[in-house]
């Protein structure tokens, strides 16, 4: 399906085939498939007892990799594909800024946080440090004061920390289908 072809109403079943269909191709050198990330990340914001919206946020952050024109990461990338301008775009239409903002936002979280907190860079995983490289590295001192400027910084940052944690070989989550009822509260009126 075209982007330009997503409503309202099939917006959840086709992000619910990528979780089912696509989902379960392996994810940039880790440990866990793309799907079981996202479900890990967004089971993590539940028990945390983070709000809906970083629910959802949190179970929708990689699916950039799913629709990007560039098509998805791999080991030996020599660029970068922008998969969170991707995802930012497809649920744009459908989600509260917070949402897309935690979306967009997650890889210059990375580059943010390795740029202010010295002990964050030697917590990330290799193929991490891998795709930081090609999405630009550290920020620069202009870049982390022009990020944080951004009303949502510390949600952005929530989802970076879900992102970075639910990379856990053999974590029970629930599927796909316990998070829609989430996703319906969440989506915009
Ligand atoms: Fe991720």
């Amino acid at each position: 399906m075209l982007s330009n072809e997503l409503t309202k109403e099939n917006i959840i079943p086709f992000i619910k085939d990528i979780f089912d269909r696509r989902g379960s191709e392996e994810y940039l050198g880790e440990n866990v498939t793309i799907a079981e990330h996202m479900l890990q990340a967004a089971t993590l914001a539940e028990k945390k007892g983070y709000s809906e919206t970083i629910i959802v946020a949190a179970l929708l952050h990689d699916i950039g990799h799913f629709t990007s024109e560039f098509g998805s990461f791999e080991m030996n990338d020599k660029i970068d594909r922008f998969h969170e301008d991707a995802g930012a775009k497809i649920l744009e239409k459908f989600f509260p800024t917070l949402v897309t903002d935690c979306v967009k936002f997650h890889v210059a979280a990375k580059r943010y946080l390795c740029a202010t907190d010295a002990s964050y860079y030697n917590k990330l995983s290799n193929a991490s440090i891998h795709s930081l490289k090609l999405q630009g590295g550290l920020m620069s001192d202009e870049e982390v004061s022009k990020f944080q400027k951004n009303k949502n910084l510390n949600d952005i940052i929530k989802v970076r920390y879900l992102d970075d944690e639910g990379k856990i070989q053999n974590m029970e989550t629930p599927d796909f289908d316990y998070f829609i009822p989430i996703i319906k509260k969440v989506l915009k009126a």
